[in-house]
């Protein structure tokens, strides 16, 4: 697994404990996602499908896990993410489904995500494609582990009503190009949405 800290859209390595949480410093940075990231209009907008197999990239401490699992049919959610205190996180808020099986964190990012083609029918990822090393290798492996007709949701900071936060951590115009590009490149029906405190895109394979 490539562990690089570089991010494509800061052009340099990135050292905030929410971009690669670790240690003490990293289980604050979780337990504040935890308790702030309310991603109910990503879910919405994920649309899941009773029996359908989803793959969150960057799950951070597992809310998003914990909503498909709990407001969701689908029939496994299997998630990966380049921190091990990320997944001792996200395996404790989702205890229960991850003792059934129905939901499987693993280590892995955006680029290899370890995932076999085609499996997903469903992929999201959140606040995560800004800290990727190289924007365009994870794009293609969204593709590539979609089924084909399978949708894509990749959301960052923004949106109509962003926080203080999401305020400060905005892409500029050019970057969201950028990923919209990307996008085009490889998918169909690309759209920009606005949702609360996130800008997604949506793409279907
Ligand atoms: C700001 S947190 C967001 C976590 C969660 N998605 C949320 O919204 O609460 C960023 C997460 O992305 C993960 N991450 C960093 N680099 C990544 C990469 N190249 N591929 C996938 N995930 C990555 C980090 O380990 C961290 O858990």
């Amino acid at each position: 697994m490539n562990s690089d800290t570089h991010s494509w859209a800061v052009g340099g390595p990135v050292t905030s404990p929410f971009a690669r949480p670790a240690g003490v410093l990293g289980r604050l940075a979780g337990r504040f996602m935890l308790w702030t990231n309310k991603q109910d209009d990503v879910l919405d907008l994920l649309d899941v499908q009773p029996g359908d197999a989803v793959l969150e990239i960057g799950y951070g401490p597992g809310a998003l896990v914990r909503l498909l699992s709990a407001r969701t049919g689908a029939a496994q959610i299997r998630g990966v993410d380049p921190s091990p205190e990320m997944r001792r996180a996200a395996s404790r808020t989702n205890r229960a489904a991850v003792r059934e099986g129905r939901v499987v964190l693993g280590l892995g990012t955006a680029a290899e995500t370890g995932e076999a083609g085609g499996s997903a029918d469903r992929v999201v990822c959140v606040n995560n494609v800004a800290l990727w090393p190289d924007l365009e290798a994870g794009v293609r492996e969204v593709h590539r582990v979609l089924r084909p007709g399978g949708q894509a949701v990749i959301a960052w900071h923004g949106g109509s009503a962003p926080g203080r936060i999401a305020r400060s951590l905005c892409l500029p115009e050019e970057q969201l190009e950028r990923i919209e590009e990307a996008l085009r490149g490889l998918f169909s029906a690309v759209e920009r949405r606005q949702l609360r405190s996130l800008v997604a895109f949506t793409a279907v394979r």
